[in-house]
Parts: C-alpha cells; structure tokens; sequence
C-alpha cells in the first residue's frame, strides 16, 4: 500500500482569478486527514472558489494544489474526492432514490450504498419523492447524499447545512463527525459561527486571505471572546487594521503591503 501523506490536503502560493476578479493572489496552508476543517469568513471571501480548487474544478493561474497525495483533479481521485456544491446539483423530476442510483453508477459506488446515504442524511421516508417535491432543507441533504456515495475519503461539503433547522444541523454534524471518526477528512464552509466550534480545525478568511489558520479553543483564547461570532468579528477588525496578531495575519498584511 502507499505511503499516505500527512496532510489530506496541500496549498502552495494559489493564485486563482476568476473573471476579472484576483479571488487569491498567494495562499498558503494544509489541511489535515481524518478531521473536520471548517472554511469560515464572509459573503464573497473566497471560500467556494477554494473549495472547487482542491476538488479541481476551478482553473487557477499559479501555485499547486495537492489532495491525497496527487495534483487536484487527478482522474484517480474521482472516487475519492466528492463536492457538495452550495447549489442543489440533482435532477428535480428524479425522485432520491432515483437520482442515487443515477450517480452511484457514475462513480462506480455499491448499490448498496443508495440505502445507505438516504438513511444518513435523514430521508428514507421521502426516498421515492421527486426532487421538486421537496423541501429545501430537503433537497439540499440530497446532494449532501449524493457526495457521500462510494465513501470518499475527502468530502468538500460547500455550505451543507444552509437553511436547516437547528436539530437537524446537529444532526449532519454528528454525521460529519463520525464520517472523520472513520478517516474521511472533511472540509466544510459555513457561514454560521456557532458551527465552528464544532470542527477539528478552522480556517478564517477575508477577501481572499488566509487571517486565521486556527482551532475552536485558538480561535476564542486568542481574541478572549466566548462568542465565537464574537471572536470572528474581532478578527476581522484585526485585520482591517492591519495590526494581526498571529503569523498567517502578518504575513498576509506584509503580502498586501499594507505592512
Ligand atoms: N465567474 C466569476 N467571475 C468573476 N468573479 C467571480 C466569479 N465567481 C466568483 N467571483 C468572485 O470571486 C470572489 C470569491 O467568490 P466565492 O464564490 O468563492 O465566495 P464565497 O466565500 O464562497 O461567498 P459566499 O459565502 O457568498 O458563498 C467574489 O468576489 C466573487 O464575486
Ligand atoms: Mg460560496
């Protein structure tokens, strides 16, 4: 068997420009096999073209991105790496049931792994409904199943539980947490703070840049807040002035000159 590399996940001075827009100029980090790293920051801050960066979807303009061991988008990772897109990504006129079969057999996934991620993700009852008779909270675990067909061993889930009541969010994190329990390495977005208490790791970004590579207890001891929306916003003001206190934070304020 190969050797694994330590880290499930490695970003080297990404330069990504989408449009006319620079979304990264020169990212640095890793992220950890077998645990849950959360991708936090604001509306427009770079989290979905990271995450389509190490599923290998985005081009980029420079720097190299290394998932399990190979360059992002290697074919061989088609069955190991899975993308939970922010938008819905299955047929509406399909019912679940349907629609997870459509994909297992595209990704090579046991049939038996249809029954499976429905009953993970909460909808065996609904199974034979169409995707346009769903919910939205509904609809949007549908795409969530679809990712953890096959058992991936990187799972990017792009803001999985956006508009889900607070039982059933805590319920996909008690699935997260055991899909890590079992070696899969989980990179989650989020825009809710309180979620990121809950992951192993967390990634804080701000206009494209890196201004906290930390975990839950760095995050709040390191701006003394308890809130962990609290502790965001103090490190963002932070960085607005250009005064970081930690190393990714200064690094990153020498980069935009501002230091
Ligand atoms: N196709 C595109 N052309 C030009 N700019 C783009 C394109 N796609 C994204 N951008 C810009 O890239 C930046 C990063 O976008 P991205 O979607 O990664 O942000 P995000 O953190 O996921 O935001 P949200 O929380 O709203 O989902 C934004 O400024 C966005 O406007
Ligand atoms: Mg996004």
């Amino acid at each position: 068997m190969n050797k694994l590399p330590a880290s499930a996940v490695e970003v080297r001075g990404l330069h990504v420009k989408r449009g006319t827009t620079e979304v990264f100029t020169s990212l640095d980090f890793d992220i950890p096999r077998g645990q849950i790293t959360g991708l936090m920051g604001p509306s427009g801050c770079g989290k979905t073209t990271l995450m389509r960066s190490i599923v290998g979807v985005q081009k980029v303009a420079g720097g190299t991105v290394t998932v399990l061991g190979d360059p992002a988008g290697t074919s061989t990772q088609r069955r190991r790496v899975a993308y939970d897109t922010q938008a819905a990504s299955v047929y509406g006129d399909l019912t679940i049931e349907q629609n997870l079969r459509y994909f297992a057999r595209i990704i090579g996934a046991p049939r038996s792994d249809v029954e499976r991620v429905i009953d993970q993700v909460g909808l065996s009852g609904q199974a034979r409904q169409t995707v346009d008779s769903l919910s939205g909270g509904q609809e949007s675990r549908v795409s969530l199943a679809v990712a953890m067909l096959g058992s991936p061993e990187l799972l990017a889930l792009d803001e999985p539980t956006v508009g889900l009541d607070p039982v059933l969010r805590a319920e996909l994190w008690d699935l997260f947490r055991g899909l890590a329990a079992d070696g899969a390495t989980i990179v989650v977005s989020s825009h809710v703070m309180d979620e990121a208490l809950r992951c192993d790791r967390l990634i804080l970004m701000r206009a494209g840049r890196i201004i906290a590579d930390t975990t839950p207890t760095g995050l709040l001891s390191d701006t003394g807040q308890t809130d962990p929306d609290a502790a965001f916003l103090t490190l963002i003001e932070r960085d607005v002035a250009g005064a970081g206190h930690t190393p990714t934070t200064r690094r990153a304020a020498r980069e935009d000159g501002s230091e």
